[in-house]
């Protein structure tokens, strides 16, 4: 069976879904509503329907489902006023900009009995799925520390990104996705605290990048950074374990994996090191560790669509949920809080515990 679905906002994203993510789907965009007269002539250009208004498009009872993909300010009310019209909602991320809005919008679906759903489409990046399988199998040990970061040269694009009042910002732009990946990698563990600093390396109002150090309640340290003026990126991840360490570059598709392999050195020979002589830094003899292969896996981004087809069916329910929602949006709240404050915020678990 196939659903008609209306996109709300044709540029980057909204017509990246329609030319690529919506291939092959069993969900059809056969309408557009864009502000912009240039996207509506572009969306028109593939033989879809324009409509004259977003009401316009709410009014057509053939539109089962909408996908917003315009600055993230406007998503709160087009998504309240597609519900109450309703239709079923998918967002781009960030689904909103606080909490308080969040539980806005949850009401009004739980009001129409329809379906909104994020697009947290990171959770099929490749590199994110080398290290839940990873963690899985427990080949590094205990694994101790996390390092998810994602750097690029150009600065923050000169749009709507910059526009403190239009959500923009690295924090809701990329953080939404890296901190989604933190908590889904320990859905069950509870986040301790949260530190971060935002950076104003290109411009004063809206943050370009940041650094976010979170602690898991089972031990684990979690960095999550992003970077607009990073000329040498650092790896993409880091994991390291008390038997091995692993590291993905350039979005998962290079990397090594480096444990240790039968008894260590009883007798390590010191190294010379600039101006020193060190043996706690001497490189571990080639015959103590082994190099294993990166897994061998291809996340299918389709599986977003698919599941979403099942819900509209009645046969699955969404995979990313409301509670997954709103626990992302508030630890976006503590990303705030603590780089206003300078301050650790402490998350789920209270201080004295
Ligand atoms: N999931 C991802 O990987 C991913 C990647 C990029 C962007 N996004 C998200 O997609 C959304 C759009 O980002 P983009 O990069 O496509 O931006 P964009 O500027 O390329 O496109 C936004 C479009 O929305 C239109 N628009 C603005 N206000 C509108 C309104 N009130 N009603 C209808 N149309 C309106 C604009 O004219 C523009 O065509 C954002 O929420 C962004 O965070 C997600």
């Amino acid at each position: 069976m196939t659903h008609k679905m209306g996109i709300i906002g044709f540029g980057g994203m909204g017509s990246f879904h329609y030319k690529k993510l919506l291939k092959g789907q069993e969900i059809v965009a056969t309408g557009v509503w864009d502000i912009k007269e240039e996207r509506r002539e572009y969306a028109r250009s593939f033989g879809l329907h324009i409509y004259e208004s977003l009401e316009d498009l709410l009014a057509d009872e053939s539109i089962e489902i909408v996908l917003i993909a315009t600055p993230n300010d406007v998503h709160h009310t087009i998504a309240i006023q597609a519900l109450e019209a309703g239709k079923h909602v998918i967002c781009e991320k960030p689904v909103t900009l606080n909490a308080k809005l969040l539980t806005e919008m949850l009401e009004a679906a739980d009001k129409a009995g329809k379906l909104l759903t994020v697009h947290q489409n990171r959770r099929w990046d490749r590199g994110y799925r080398i290290v839940h399988q990873i963690l899985g199998e427990g080949i590094l040990g205990d694994v101790y520390r996390i390092e998810s970061r994602v750097h690029g040269a150009h600065g923050i694009p000169g749009d709507w990104r910059q526009d403190p009042k239009q959500g923009g910002g690295m924090v809701y732009d990329w953080g939404i996705h890296l901190l989604d990946q933190a908590v889904m990698l320990f859905p069950d563990a509870k986040i301790r605290s949260v530190y971060a600093t935002l950076n104003h390396v290109t411009n004063e109002q809206t943050d370009d990048g940041f650094f976010i150090d979170l602690t898991f309640d089972n031990g684990i340290h979690y960095t999550v950074e992003v970077g607009t003026s990073h000329f040498i990126p650092l790896p993409r991840w880091m994991v390291m374990g008390q038997d091995g360490t692993m590291l993905l570059d350039n979005w998962g598709l290079e990397g090594k994996i480096v444990c240790a392999h039968g008894e260590d050195d009883k007798d390590v020979v010191p190294v010379v090191t600039a101006a020193g002589l060190t043996k706690t830094m001497a490189p571990r003899r080639e015959d103590t560790i082994k190099t294993l292969d990166i897994p061998d896996i291809w996340p299918d981004i389709g599986e977003y669509y698919r599941n979403i087809t099942a819900c509209l069916e009645g046969e699955a329910t969404p995979i990313v949920t409301h509670d997954q929602m709103r626990r992302v949006m508030r630890l976006i709240e503590a990303v705030f809080a603590s780089a206003r404050t300078g301050e650790v915020i402490r998350f789920e678990i209270p201080l004295e515990s």
